[in-house]
């Protein structure tokens, strides 16, 4: 046990719990060692974990300073991003026409739950001492998926923006084009997963501290490559990771066929960003300047890996925190199954796209090992990987997950 740790068990859990949220938010900062990113991620931490601008209020602004690339040539510049563009232009849909709006959802339903008990974090809760009873984790289990469904909601409300301001901002006219169909795709995500929690779960959750600090981060930096690196690759591939991972577990079938369409949207997404990323940093940034967005990319791997620990759903459940430390909540939850698979997901499509836009030397490498992050090396890249090919992958781990479950029931 540390000197810290010693120090945390004298005190009253209120006041534990507040000293491991400061220490939690300093030690955001600290960690980061490049002193660039730490002085363009500071702002935002300030904004999202200080000053709480994600929270108690209707709407933030955000200050971005991108500038235009208006195109005065009109000619063809990309083909392949012109390819990606008829190909999201055939393959929109239409969120009111096809997805079953009159499916029945219960959210308490154990038979079609939005996420099974295998999810949640009981066992780890249960070695602390937390035990529920069957109705109680029943209505865990509905708020972690109303919780899990409002930071995508949320997030699809960031890439909204962010996609519109990097179609604003990239020097290719065939990349405008595409742009515009994210833009489309994005409002459509918004669309729907606010209709589900809205018309389905009846309960919408405020916006993670943590996601408001990337969001903010990436939408108020006036240069397009680190926004678009930030959201076409690193957020991205969260919510791949999110979205698989969901689709995997739920047993919902409405939430599952809206998942089906979005991934298959977010695989072209990520395409078109290492698409550009790739000619954008291997063609035209200096070597400090790839140096730079290699530690910022480092940096946010690790935030999105360590941080989105469900603290509201924390401070519903245990919020005077009697039962439970804010410090054992942030373990059981790292290594619960369902966050678990999450990383597994997001960090097999990230490293891939990483290396594969020019983001991987073997500087930065090195901090990948010693965060037990190499595995996902070599992997292949979203050049590599159709909408097709994810649901493809996701349905074939579904169908060895509940064959697993079927035998352990049996
Ligand atoms: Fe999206
Ligand atoms: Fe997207």
């Amino acid at each position: 046990m540390s000197a810290m740790d010693k120090m945390l068990d004298g005190m009253p859990m209120g006041m534990r719990n507040s000293v491991t949220n400061t220490l939690d938010n300093i030690g955001l900062m600290l960690s980061i060692k490049n002193p660039k990113v730490a002085m363009s991620m500071a702002p935002s931490a300030m904004r999202g974990m200080v000053m709480k601008k994600g929270k108690g209020s209707d709407a933030v602004k955000m200050h971005s300073g991108h500038a235009v690339h208006f195109d005065l040539n009109y000619g063809t510049d990309f083909p392949e991003m012109w390819e990606l563009y008829r190909r999201a232009v055939a393959n929109q849909w239409d969120g009111e026409r096809d997805l079953d709006w009159s499916t029945d959802v219960d959210p308490m339903n154990p038979e079609n739950c939005i996420l099974p008990e295998e999810y949640a974090p009981f066992e780890g809760l249960a070695a602390k001492g937390v035990r529920f009873n069957a109705q109680e984790k029943q209505r865990f289990q509905a708020d972690m998926a109303a919780w899990t469904l409002a930071q995508f909601m949320h997030g699809e409300q960031g890439a909204l923006y962010a996609a519109a301001q990097v179609t604003e901002s990239v020097q290719w006219l065939d990349g405008k084009f595409y742009g515009a169909t994210q833009v489309m795709d994005e409002g459509r995500h918004l669309e729907v997963f606010y209709r589900y929690l809205d018309s389905k779960m009846n309960k919408v959750y405020q916006v993670n501290d943590n996601l408001f600090v990337i969001l903010d981060d990436l939408l108020t930096d006036s240069r397009w490559d680190v926004k678009f690196l930030g959201m076409q690759i690193m957020v991205e591939g969260l919510a791949l990771g999110a979205f698989s991972t969901m689709y995997n577990y739920t047993r919902e079938p409405l939430l599952k066929n809206l998942l089906r369409y979005v991934i298959q949207d977010e695989a072209r997404h990520v395409h078109y960003g290492v698409l550009a990323l790739r000619e954008q940093i291997t063609e035209h940034l200096s070597p400090r300047e790839r140096r730079e967005r290699e530690d910022w990319a480092f940096e946010l791997a690790l935030l999105m890996r360590n941080r989105f620990m469900s603290h509201e759903i924390y401070h519903e459940w245990f919020g005077g925190g009697a039962r439970l430390s804010l410090r054992d909540w942030n373990e059981v939850v790292s290594e619960a199954p369902g966050m678990k698979a999450f990383r597994q997901v997001m960090f097999q499509r990230l490293i891939p796209n990483l290396e594969y836009i020019g983001l991987m030397s073997d500087r930065i490498k090195q901090h990948y090992e010693k965060a037990g992050l190499a595995t996902f090396l070599g992997g292949r890249n979203a050049t590599q990987l159709s909408g097709e090919d994810l649901i493809a992958e996701n349905d074939a781990l579904s169908a060895a997950g509940a064959e697993a479950h079927n035998n352990e029931a049996a």
